[in-house]
């Protein structure tokens, strides 16, 4: 061991955002969170995941919670360690794309508010989608982190993810993520996934997996040893099944070798002692489902991550066609061929999975498409890797001609519009911002929040702004 020389494994705990995001829906409130927070920053960690992702939308939506206010309290509790969120491209944290001015904006106001790592990615990995976010990170002076959508298909050779990470390093992104968020990577393909990247580029690596098939701490040996710079964890009570594989798992692992954290795992049981209540809670409430915790050897077969697999259960259910299951299922990877192939993460894999549904439940495909999928088919989200099918895009869209620029050169500057419709509600810089991403929601939130301030029920706060349109 002596002859190796150390390096010291890093590791982004996920506990804060993706391990609640992929095990109890996104649940965990801030109050949950807080207590916990200063023995999380002794840790060590390279950087704890926070923000971002789900996590906005389900504090306004479900918790009625301001997002911002939750990072603002994460950043005067966490002193040491690095804060760290995940952004969707051009599509921020919403689900369509969105003007430069707003995307800019976002970026500027997350690192006002305490973002160390913006983790950027887009669902067609069309790196155009992601020059804005890294342009403005690197302008606040924060670390642009450019993940790649990890998925499978003819075009996904290595000589592809060789070529596509060289254009990141040239784009000005500080680090390359592998997202791999349905856990596809297989242990020995990891090995020659990470040894071509870091080959390919200077910057540093690191790896982020679902254990969704059963993998993936197998795939992380196999990365570590390959010379991957920092691997995503969970802490156990929120660890494993469709979350990460397990902090401490992890960190013994590699306990006594070249690749020695250092942790001390004294506290880190400490704040799994305190994680497990919470967990308890919400297997006793249904939250958390025994069945994300297993091993889901499907993902595998059909290559959907675990949250898509859930959600088509919800949309199938609600049409009361639970049966069709497996037909949809077998409609997805048919539909992803249609649209590029491109990787299934949001929002590509939501609209991916709504017209797979559509195409079962109506008996003809493609005879019901949604706007999205017409937006796909017509450029509107970027370019796919291989080309769509043009008999399926000429049913879906006609005569339209799709466009071939950055998406976002076709979308005017938006912040003015958005500040002015929402300039009634406005309380702080940021609320424009929310209003952006999730203008009902936030409507509903501010409502809540005013009604909160002054005391009033939320009806008479209702009825009192109906003059003002929004
Ligand atoms: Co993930």
């Amino acid at each position: 061991m002596s002859e190796q020389a150390k390096k010291p494994i890093k590791i982004t705990e996920t506990i804060l955002r993706d391990a609640h995001q992929s095990l109890i829906a996104t649940r965990m409130t801030t109050e949950q969170m807080l207590p916990i927070v200063e023995k999380m920053d002794k840790v060590g960690y390279h950087s704890v995941e926070c923000w971002g992702g789900a996590t906005f939308d389900a504090s306004l939506r479900f918790l009625k919670e301001d997002p911002w206010d939750r990072l603002r309290k994460f950043r005067d509790g966490f002193k040491h360690t690095k804060l760290q969120m995940l952004f969707r491209g051009q599509n921020i944290l919403g689900y369509r794309p969105y003007a430069d001015d707003v995307v800019e904006y976002f970026v500027q106001k997350s690192v006002a508010n305490g973002i160390d790592i913006i983790r950027i990615f887009d669902c067609l990995n069309d790196l155009r989608n992601l020059q804005t976010a890294v342009n403005a990170a690197n302008k606040e002076k924060a670390h642009a982190q450019v993940a790649l959508s990890y998925t499978l298909g003819d075009a996904y050779t290595l000589e592809y993810w060789t070529k596509i990470a060289k254009q990141i390093e040239e784009m000005g992104a500080s680090s390359i993520c592998i997202k791999d968020m349905a856990g596809l990577l297989l242990p020995y393909k990891a090995t020659e996934l990470v040894t071509a990247l870091k080959k390919a580029v200077k910057i540093p690596i690191q790896l982020h997996t679902h254990y969704t098939s059963g993998v993936a701490s197998m795939t992380y040996l196999k990365a570590v040893e390959a010379g991957v710079d920092v691997i995503d964890t969970a802490m156990s009570p929120f660890a494993l099944g469709t979350s990460q594989p397990a902090t401490e798992v992890m960190v013994e692992t590699f306990k006594d070798t070249p690749y020695d954290t250092g942790y001390d795992q004294k506290l880190l049981a400490e704040i799994a002692d305190y994680f497990r209540p919470i967990r308890d809670e919400a297997l006793d409430s249904g939250l958390l489902n025994p069945k994300n915790l297993g091993v889901n050897i499907k993902t595998l077969l059909y290559q959907v991550p675990g949250g898509m697999l859930s959600n088509l259960t919800s949309q199938l259910k609600e049409q009361g066609a639970e049966d069709k299951f497996y037909d949809v299922l077998e409609e997805v990877p048919r539909v992803r061929k249609d649209l590029g192939e491109p990787p299934l993460v949001t929002p590509s894999s939501q609209i991916v999975g709504t017209q797979a549904v559509f195409n079962v439940l109506m008996g003809e495909r493609y005879k019901m498409v949604t706007k999205e999928t017409k937006d796909v088919l017509s450029g509107k989200y970027g370019a796919t890797v291989k080309p769509f099918n043009p008999e399926v895009q000429k049913k879906c869209i006609g005569d339209v001609k799709p466009i071939t620029c950055r998406p976002a050169d076709l979308i005017d500057n938006e912040l003015d519009k958005l500040e002015a419709e929402m300039a009634q509600w406005k309380e702080q810089d940021e609320d424009v911002l929310t209003y952006a991403l999730f203008p009902q929601v936030a409507i509903d939130f501010f409502k809540y929040r005013q009604a909160q301030e002054t005391k009033v029920d939320p009806a008479v706060a209702d009825s009192k702004n109906k003059a003002y349109p929004v």
